[in-house]
C-alpha cells in the first residue's frame, strides 16, 4: 500500500509541474476528466455479465444525455469491441507500448458511446510491471470531455484490477446467484477490503441473471451483512438483472441487447440500476484528482476504517 501510495504521489507530482502525459489542463476548453465519474465494473467468477452491464449501462447513461466512454481494461481477453461488432485499429496494447495515447486510440460508436478498446491475446501485457501500470492508470486523467467513464475489467483479482478499482468513485461488483459466483465475489470485496481499509470507493452490487427481484434481494442481504458483519465494509445493492435470453440473443447479433430489445425485461433492469446510480452522484469526491487525494489519506491514515 505504501508502495503503491508513493507512485501516485509521484503522479500527483508530476500533474502539479504539469508535466503529466496527456494532461488535459493545457487542451483548452476541454472538460477535465477529474470532473467525470469513474464506474469499475468487476466481478470474481468470469462470464457473469460484466461487459454487458458496463456497455449497456453506457447506453442507458448516453440516454439520459451523458458524455459516456467505455473502456475495457481487461488486458488478457478484449471483448467490449466484440460485443459491439467493431475492429478498432489501436487498442490498450499500443497505449501500454507508448505507442499511441488513450485519447488517440479512443473510438465512437453508433450508439453514441465511444470506447477504448482492450488488447486480446497479450498476456505478458495482462501482467504489467508496477510503474507501467500507474502510468497507464495516470492516463486515465486525459480521457476528457466525458461525464462518465465506465471500465470493464477482467475477472478475478489483479493488480490491474485493483488500481481501476481504487481509480474509481463506485466499483459495481457483479455476480449471478451461483453458490460459485457469490463466493468469488465475496473473495474481491475481502481483498478490497484489506488492500484500501480507508480508501472511499462506494462498493455498489449487482445481482445478475436472477429469476427475479426477490431472489436477487436474497443473495445481496447475505453478501451486504457478511460484508457489514466480517470486513465492516458497506456495500450498496444496486439491483438486479433478468435472466433474460434476450441478452444472449443480443450478444450473437453484436449489438447492446438495449438496442436490440429496449423493452426487455433485462433493458429495463439496466435503466433502474442507471437511474438509481444518476441519482446517488458520488459528490465531491469525485473522479481522478480526488482518486489520488483519497490514496494519499488512505496511505496517511493506515490505521482508520470506513
Ligand atoms: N442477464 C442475462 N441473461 C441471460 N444471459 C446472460 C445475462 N447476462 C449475461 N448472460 C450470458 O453470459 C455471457 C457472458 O456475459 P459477459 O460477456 O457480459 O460476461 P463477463 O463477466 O464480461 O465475462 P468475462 O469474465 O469473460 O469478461 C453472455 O454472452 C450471455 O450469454
Ligand atoms: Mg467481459
Amino acid at each position: 500500500m505504501e508502495d503503491q501510495a508513493e507512485k501516485l504521489r509521484e503522479i500527483v507530482k508530476r500533474k502539479k509541474d504539469g508535466s503529466a502525459k496527456g494532461s488535459s489542463s493545457s487542451k483548452g476548453n476541454v472538460k477535465s476528466a477529474d470532473k467525470a465519474r469513474i464506474i469499475t465494473v468487476t466481478s470474481g467468477k468470469g462470464g457473469v455479465g460484466k461487459t454487458n452491464l458496463s456497455v449497456n449501462m453506457a447506453l442507458a447513461f448516453a440516454r439520459l444525455g451523458k458524455k459516456v466512454i467505455v473502456m475495457d481494461a481487461d488486458l488478457g481477453l478484449a471483448n467490449v469491441n466484440v460485443m459491439l461488432n467493431m475492429i478498432p485499429k489501436y487498442n490498450l496494447y499500443h497505449v501500454i507500448k507508448k505507442q499511441k495515447t488513450i485519447r488517440e486510440i479512443l473510438v465512437e460508436t453508433e450508439y453514441g458511446i465511444s470506447i477504448v478498446a482492450g488488447a486480446s491475446g497479450f498476456s505478458q501485457i495482462a501482467n504489467m510491471g508496477e510503474e507501467d501500470r500507474k502510468d497507464f492508470i495516470s492516463e486515465l486523467d486525459s480521457l476528457s470531455n466525458a461525464d462518465i467513464i465506465i471500465i470493464d475489467t477482467s475477472a478475478g483479482v489483479s493488480s490491474n484490477v485493483l488500481d481501476f478499482i481504487a481509480a474509481a468513485d463506485d466499483a459495481v461488483i457483479i455476480t449471478t446467484p451461483e453458490p460459485t459466483a457469490i463466493t468469488d465475489a465475496y473473495g474481491i470485496i475481502k481483498i478490497i477490503a484489506t488492500e484500501y481499509d480507508s480508501l472511499n470507493v462506494g462498493l455498489k452490487l449487482v445481482v445478475n441473471r436472477a429469476r427475479g427481484a426477490a431472489q436477487a434481494k436474497g443473495v445481496a442481504d447475505r453478501m451486504i451483512n457478511i460484508a457489514g458483519q466480517f470486513l465492516n465494509l458497506k456495500v450498496d445493492y444496486l439491483g438486479f438483472i433478468y435472466d433474460d435470453v434476450s441478452v444472449p440473443h443480443a450478444v450473437i447479433r453484436q449489438k447492446p441487447f438495449l438496442v436490440v430489445d429496449p423493452k426487455c425485461k433485462a433493458s429495463i433492469c439496466v435503466q433502474h440500476i442507471v437511474d438509481r446510480m444518476d441519482r446517488n452522484k458520488p459528490g465531491e469526491s469525485a473522479g481522478f484528482g480526488a482518486m489520488l487525494k483519497r490514496l494519499f489519506k488512505s496511505s496517511q491514515h493506515e490505521n482508520n476504517v470506513v
